[in-house]
Protein backbone atom coordinates (compact mmCIF):
# COMPACT_ATOMS: atom_id res chain seq x y z
CA UNK A 1 0.00 0.00 0.00
CA UNK A 2 1.51 3.65 -1.06
CA UNK A 3 2.02 6.27 1.78
CA UNK A 4 -0.75 8.67 2.35
CA UNK A 5 -0.24 12.49 2.44
CA UNK A 6 -2.98 14.88 4.14
CA UNK A 7 -3.69 17.98 2.57
CA UNK A 8 -5.84 20.30 4.42
CA UNK A 9 -7.41 23.05 1.69
CA UNK A 10 -8.66 22.38 -0.91
CA UNK A 11 -8.21 25.84 -2.90
CA UNK A 12 -5.83 26.37 -5.75
CA UNK A 13 -3.01 25.58 -3.74
CA UNK A 14 -4.20 22.31 -2.05
CA UNK A 15 -5.67 20.35 -4.75
CA UNK A 16 -2.49 21.35 -6.87
CA UNK A 17 -0.72 19.78 -4.13
CA UNK A 18 -2.75 17.02 -3.82
CA UNK A 19 -2.43 16.30 -7.86
CA UNK A 20 1.16 15.68 -7.42
CA UNK A 21 1.03 13.36 -4.95
CA UNK A 22 -1.73 11.35 -6.32
CA UNK A 23 0.82 11.30 -9.85
CA UNK A 24 4.25 10.27 -7.76
CA UNK A 25 1.72 7.65 -6.64
CA UNK A 26 0.96 8.62 -3.19
CA UNK A 27 -2.55 7.89 -1.53
CA UNK A 28 -4.24 11.35 -0.72
CA UNK A 29 -6.79 12.77 1.42
CA UNK A 30 -7.81 16.42 0.98
CA UNK A 31 -9.87 18.02 3.38
CA UNK A 32 -11.99 21.39 3.35
CA UNK A 33 -14.53 23.08 5.74
CA UNK A 34 -17.77 21.98 3.45
CA UNK A 35 -18.00 19.15 1.29
CA UNK A 36 -18.83 21.94 -1.76
CA UNK A 37 -15.37 23.21 -1.33
CA UNK A 38 -13.46 19.61 -1.46
CA UNK A 39 -15.59 18.48 -4.49
CA UNK A 40 -14.66 21.96 -6.23
CA UNK A 41 -11.00 20.86 -5.59
CA UNK A 42 -11.03 17.14 -6.84
CA UNK A 43 -13.05 18.79 -9.68
CA UNK A 44 -10.11 21.27 -10.57
CA UNK A 45 -7.40 17.89 -10.29
CA UNK A 46 -9.96 16.15 -12.44
CA UNK A 47 -9.56 19.12 -15.15
CA UNK A 48 -6.33 19.32 -14.46
CA UNK A 49 -5.27 15.54 -15.36
CA UNK A 50 -8.45 14.75 -17.92
CA UNK A 51 -6.27 17.32 -19.77
CA UNK A 52 -2.82 15.64 -19.99
CA UNK A 53 -4.37 12.38 -20.60
CA UNK A 54 -6.32 13.88 -23.84
CA UNK A 55 -2.39 15.38 -24.82
CA UNK A 56 -1.07 11.90 -24.39
CA UNK A 57 0.81 13.06 -21.33
CA UNK A 58 -1.12 10.64 -19.29
CA UNK A 59 -2.12 7.38 -19.93
CA UNK A 60 -5.88 6.04 -19.23
CA UNK A 61 -5.04 3.41 -16.97
CA UNK A 62 -2.79 5.72 -14.68
CA UNK A 63 -5.84 8.63 -14.88
CA UNK A 64 -7.97 5.54 -13.11
CA UNK A 65 -5.01 5.08 -10.78
CA UNK A 66 -4.79 8.18 -9.74
CA UNK A 67 -8.60 8.52 -8.72
CA UNK A 68 -8.77 5.54 -6.94
CA UNK A 69 -6.31 6.21 -4.56
CA UNK A 70 -8.09 9.72 -3.38
CA UNK A 71 -10.80 10.80 -1.14
CA UNK A 72 -12.01 14.02 0.65
CA UNK A 73 -13.45 14.63 3.25
CA UNK A 74 -14.21 17.27 5.85
CA UNK A 75 -13.38 15.42 9.27
CA UNK A 76 -9.73 16.53 9.75
CA UNK A 77 -9.47 13.11 12.35
CA UNK A 78 -10.65 10.63 9.28
CA UNK A 79 -8.40 11.89 7.01
CA UNK A 80 -5.10 12.50 8.73
CA UNK A 81 -4.93 8.85 10.36
CA UNK A 82 -2.21 6.96 8.95
CA UNK A 83 -0.57 9.71 6.45
CA UNK A 84 2.74 10.06 7.16
CA UNK A 85 2.87 14.09 6.10
CA UNK A 86 0.05 16.27 6.65
CA UNK A 87 0.06 19.84 4.19
CA UNK A 88 -1.44 22.99 5.34
CA UNK A 89 -2.73 24.89 2.11
CA UNK A 90 -5.61 26.81 3.89
CA UNK A 91 -5.59 30.90 3.88
CA UNK A 92 -2.87 32.80 4.75
CA UNK A 93 -3.89 34.00 8.29
CA UNK A 94 -1.51 33.17 10.87
CA UNK A 95 -4.37 32.44 13.48
CA UNK A 96 -6.03 30.05 11.24
CA UNK A 97 -3.07 27.93 10.39
CA UNK A 98 -2.04 27.76 14.24
CA UNK A 99 -5.06 26.14 15.05
CA UNK A 100 -5.11 23.93 12.61
CA UNK A 101 -1.15 23.30 13.44
CA UNK A 102 -2.52 23.10 17.51
CA UNK A 103 -5.03 20.36 16.28
CA UNK A 104 -2.94 18.18 13.84
CA UNK A 105 -0.31 18.00 16.73
CA UNK A 106 -2.59 16.23 18.66
CA UNK A 107 -4.15 14.25 16.18
CA UNK A 108 -1.33 13.20 14.51
CA UNK A 109 1.61 10.87 15.88
CA UNK A 110 4.66 12.58 16.64
CA UNK A 111 6.35 11.17 13.20
CA UNK A 112 4.36 12.59 11.20
CA UNK A 113 5.33 15.34 9.31
CA UNK A 114 2.97 18.87 9.41
CA UNK A 115 4.27 20.94 6.63
CA UNK A 116 2.94 24.57 5.77
CA UNK A 117 2.35 25.97 2.13
CA UNK A 118 2.43 29.46 3.92
CA UNK A 119 4.37 31.88 1.54
CA UNK A 120 4.69 34.92 4.06
CA UNK A 121 4.10 33.64 7.67
CA UNK A 122 7.02 31.99 9.89
CA UNK A 123 7.54 28.71 10.12
CA UNK A 124 8.93 28.83 13.74
CA UNK A 125 6.30 30.77 14.94
CA UNK A 126 3.69 28.47 13.35
CA UNK A 127 5.70 25.26 15.57
CA UNK A 128 5.57 26.68 18.76
CA UNK A 129 2.31 26.79 18.45
CA UNK A 130 2.48 22.88 18.85
CA UNK A 131 4.01 20.76 21.35
CA UNK A 132 6.67 19.16 19.03
CA UNK A 133 7.61 21.94 16.68
CA UNK A 134 10.78 19.16 15.64
CA UNK A 135 8.49 17.88 13.17
CA UNK A 136 7.09 21.33 11.60
CA UNK A 137 8.53 22.32 8.31
CA UNK A 138 7.24 24.66 5.64
CA UNK A 139 6.81 23.43 1.73
CA UNK A 140 6.08 26.56 -0.34
CA UNK A 141 5.08 25.15 -3.88
CA UNK A 142 4.28 27.59 -6.93
CA UNK A 143 1.31 28.74 -8.82
CA UNK A 144 0.16 26.48 -10.47
CA UNK A 145 1.50 23.53 -8.32
CA UNK A 146 1.53 20.85 -11.35
CA UNK A 147 3.65 22.89 -13.75
CA UNK A 148 6.26 24.44 -11.43
CA UNK A 149 9.27 23.19 -10.81
CA UNK A 150 10.52 24.85 -7.57
CA UNK A 151 10.04 23.92 -3.84
CA UNK A 152 11.11 26.18 -0.82
CA UNK A 153 11.78 23.84 2.30
CA UNK A 154 12.01 26.23 4.82
CA UNK A 155 13.22 24.65 8.17
CA UNK A 156 11.89 26.40 11.25
CA UNK A 157 14.69 26.92 14.50
CA UNK A 158 13.15 23.43 16.07
CA UNK A 159 12.55 21.63 12.56
CA UNK A 160 14.86 18.28 13.08
CA UNK A 161 16.98 16.94 10.37
CA UNK A 162 14.99 13.72 10.39
CA UNK A 163 12.06 16.00 9.45
CA UNK A 164 13.87 18.29 6.68
CA UNK A 165 15.90 14.95 5.50
CA UNK A 166 12.14 13.43 4.69
CA UNK A 167 10.48 16.21 3.46
CA UNK A 168 13.49 16.75 0.65
CA UNK A 169 12.88 13.57 -0.24
CA UNK A 170 9.16 13.71 -0.62
CA UNK A 171 8.72 16.83 -2.42
CA UNK A 172 11.51 15.04 -5.11
CA UNK A 173 8.98 12.01 -5.45
CA UNK A 174 6.28 14.38 -5.74
CA UNK A 175 8.33 15.29 -8.83
CA UNK A 176 9.65 18.62 -7.67
CA UNK A 177 12.83 20.42 -7.11
CA UNK A 178 13.33 21.37 -3.27
CA UNK A 179 15.54 23.90 -1.56
CA UNK A 180 16.18 24.34 1.87
CA UNK A 181 16.20 27.80 2.81
CA UNK A 182 15.75 29.62 5.94
CA UNK A 183 12.85 31.23 8.19
CA UNK A 184 13.27 34.69 7.21
CA UNK A 185 10.41 37.00 5.36
CA UNK A 186 9.77 35.53 1.69
CA UNK A 187 12.41 33.21 1.83
CA UNK A 188 14.52 33.29 -1.65
CA UNK A 189 11.77 33.70 -4.28
CA UNK A 190 9.11 36.31 -2.94
CA UNK A 191 11.96 38.12 -1.19
CA UNK A 192 13.15 39.20 -4.72
CA UNK A 193 10.09 38.94 -6.70
CA UNK A 194 8.24 41.36 -4.05
CA UNK A 195 11.50 44.01 -5.08
CA UNK A 196 11.01 43.66 -9.00
CA UNK A 197 7.16 44.15 -8.88
CA UNK A 198 7.64 46.73 -6.34
CA UNK A 199 10.37 48.90 -8.56
CA UNK A 200 8.30 48.19 -11.95
CA UNK A 201 5.38 49.71 -10.40
CA UNK A 202 7.46 52.60 -8.83
CA UNK A 203 9.15 53.33 -12.58
CA UNK A 204 5.82 52.99 -14.31
CA UNK A 205 4.43 55.32 -11.33
CA UNK A 206 7.27 58.29 -11.76
CA UNK A 207 7.54 58.55 -15.14
CA UNK A 208 10.62 56.38 -15.74
CA UNK A 209 9.38 53.63 -18.08
CA UNK A 210 6.03 52.20 -19.50
CA UNK A 211 4.33 48.88 -18.74
CA UNK A 212 4.80 47.90 -22.30
CA UNK A 213 8.82 48.93 -22.52
CA UNK A 214 9.47 47.41 -18.84
CA UNK A 215 7.86 43.64 -20.04
CA UNK A 216 9.76 44.02 -23.27
CA UNK A 217 13.01 44.50 -21.85
CA UNK A 218 13.16 41.54 -18.91
CA UNK A 219 11.49 39.07 -21.98
CA UNK A 220 14.40 40.33 -24.30
CA UNK A 221 17.13 41.27 -22.68
CA UNK A 222 16.85 38.69 -19.27
CA UNK A 223 14.69 36.21 -21.18
CA UNK A 224 11.80 35.83 -18.87
CA UNK A 225 9.33 34.01 -20.61
CA UNK A 226 6.77 37.03 -19.25
CA UNK A 227 7.16 40.36 -18.47
CA UNK A 228 6.85 41.25 -14.99
CA UNK A 229 3.49 44.02 -15.19
CA UNK A 230 2.26 40.55 -17.28
CA UNK A 231 3.16 38.68 -14.29
CA UNK A 232 1.69 40.97 -11.37
CA UNK A 233 -1.82 41.10 -13.75
CA UNK A 234 -2.09 37.25 -14.36
CA UNK A 235 -1.32 36.79 -10.42
CA UNK A 236 -3.79 39.94 -9.35
CA UNK A 237 -2.26 43.52 -8.36
CA UNK A 238 -3.82 43.45 -4.85
CA UNK A 239 -2.10 39.84 -4.21
CA UNK A 240 1.55 41.09 -5.54
CA UNK A 241 -0.13 44.05 -3.30
CA UNK A 242 -0.04 42.60 -0.19
CA UNK A 243 2.73 40.16 -0.81
CA UNK A 244 5.16 43.75 -1.15
CA UNK A 245 2.81 45.08 1.89
CA UNK A 246 4.05 42.32 3.93
CA UNK A 247 7.25 41.72 3.27
CA UNK A 248 7.37 46.01 4.30
CA UNK A 249 5.98 44.91 7.69
CA UNK A 250 7.63 41.99 8.63
CA UNK A 251 11.39 43.77 7.32
CA UNK A 252 10.48 47.75 8.26
CA UNK A 253 13.19 47.78 5.12
CA UNK A 254 12.19 50.97 2.60
CA UNK A 255 12.73 49.04 -0.34
CA UNK A 256 9.57 47.30 0.24
CA UNK A 257 7.57 50.38 0.77
CA UNK A 258 4.84 49.26 -1.80
CA UNK A 259 4.56 51.89 -4.77
CA UNK A 260 1.95 54.53 -4.17
CA UNK A 261 0.83 52.70 -8.20
CA UNK A 262 -0.44 49.87 -6.76
CA UNK A 263 -3.06 51.68 -4.36
CA UNK A 264 -4.12 53.68 -6.72
CA UNK A 265 -5.02 50.87 -8.96
CA UNK A 266 -6.81 49.04 -6.37
CA UNK A 267 -9.23 52.08 -5.68
CA UNK A 268 -9.92 51.82 -9.62
CA UNK A 269 -10.27 48.28 -8.98
CA UNK A 270 -7.59 47.62 -12.02
CA UNK A 271 -6.81 44.42 -10.22
CA UNK A 272 -5.46 42.24 -13.13
CA UNK A 273 -6.86 39.68 -16.06
CA UNK A 274 -9.73 38.52 -13.06
CA UNK A 275 -10.94 42.43 -13.29
CA UNK A 276 -10.54 42.92 -17.01
CA UNK A 277 -7.86 45.55 -16.80
CA UNK A 278 -4.39 45.81 -14.63
CA UNK A 279 -1.72 47.31 -16.26
CA UNK A 280 -3.15 45.96 -19.74
CA UNK A 281 -6.41 45.76 -20.68
CA UNK A 282 -7.83 42.09 -21.60
CA UNK A 283 -11.06 40.84 -23.38
CA UNK A 284 -13.53 39.95 -20.81
N1 LIG B 1 -2.11 31.08 -4.78
C1 LIG B 1 -0.79 31.14 -4.87
O1 LIG B 1 -0.23 31.55 -5.90
C2 LIG B 1 0.07 30.69 -3.71
C3 LIG B 1 1.43 30.39 -3.94
C4 LIG B 1 2.21 29.92 -2.89
C5 LIG B 1 1.67 29.79 -1.62
N2 LIG B 1 0.35 30.11 -1.40
C6 LIG B 1 -0.19 29.91 -0.05
O2 LIG B 1 -0.97 28.72 -0.05
C7 LIG B 1 -2.04 28.83 0.90
C8 LIG B 1 -3.35 28.58 0.20
O3 LIG B 1 -3.51 29.50 -0.85
P1 LIG B 1 -4.57 29.27 -2.02
O4 LIG B 1 -4.22 30.24 -3.08
O5 LIG B 1 -4.69 27.82 -2.33
O6 LIG B 1 -5.92 29.74 -1.29
P2 LIG B 1 -7.42 29.37 -1.69
O7 LIG B 1 -8.25 30.48 -1.15
O8 LIG B 1 -7.53 29.00 -3.12
O9 LIG B 1 -7.71 28.03 -0.83
C9 LIG B 1 -7.75 27.98 0.57
C10 LIG B 1 -8.69 26.86 0.96
O10 LIG B 1 -8.57 26.62 2.36
C11 LIG B 1 -9.86 26.27 2.84
N3 LIG B 1 -9.91 26.42 4.30
C12 LIG B 1 -10.02 27.55 5.02
N4 LIG B 1 -10.04 27.25 6.33
C13 LIG B 1 -9.95 25.90 6.43
C14 LIG B 1 -9.92 24.99 7.52
N5 LIG B 1 -10.00 25.41 8.78
N6 LIG B 1 -9.81 23.67 7.26
C15 LIG B 1 -9.74 23.22 5.98
N7 LIG B 1 -9.76 24.05 4.90
C16 LIG B 1 -9.87 25.36 5.13
C17 LIG B 1 -10.78 27.22 2.10
O11 LIG B 1 -12.15 26.81 2.16
C18 LIG B 1 -10.18 27.18 0.70
O12 LIG B 1 -10.77 26.16 -0.11
C19 LIG B 1 -1.90 30.21 1.51
O13 LIG B 1 -1.15 30.11 2.68
C20 LIG B 1 -1.13 30.99 0.44
O14 LIG B 1 -0.42 32.08 0.96
C21 LIG B 1 -0.46 30.55 -2.43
Amino acid sequence: MSEKITVIGAGTMGSGIAQIALEAGFQVNLVDTEQGFVDRGIGNILKFVEKKVEKGKLAQVQYDNIFSRLTGTTDVKKAVAGAVMVVEAVFEKFELKKEIFQKLDILCPPDVILASNTSTLSITSLAAATKNPARVIGTHYFSPVPVMRLVEVIRGKETSDTTANKTVELCQKFGKTPIVVKDIPGFIVNRFLCLIYNEAANMIHNGSASAEDIDMAIKLGCNWPMGITEIIDLAGVDVCAFAIEAMYQMTGEERYKPSPLFEKMMAEKKLGRKTGEGFYKYEK
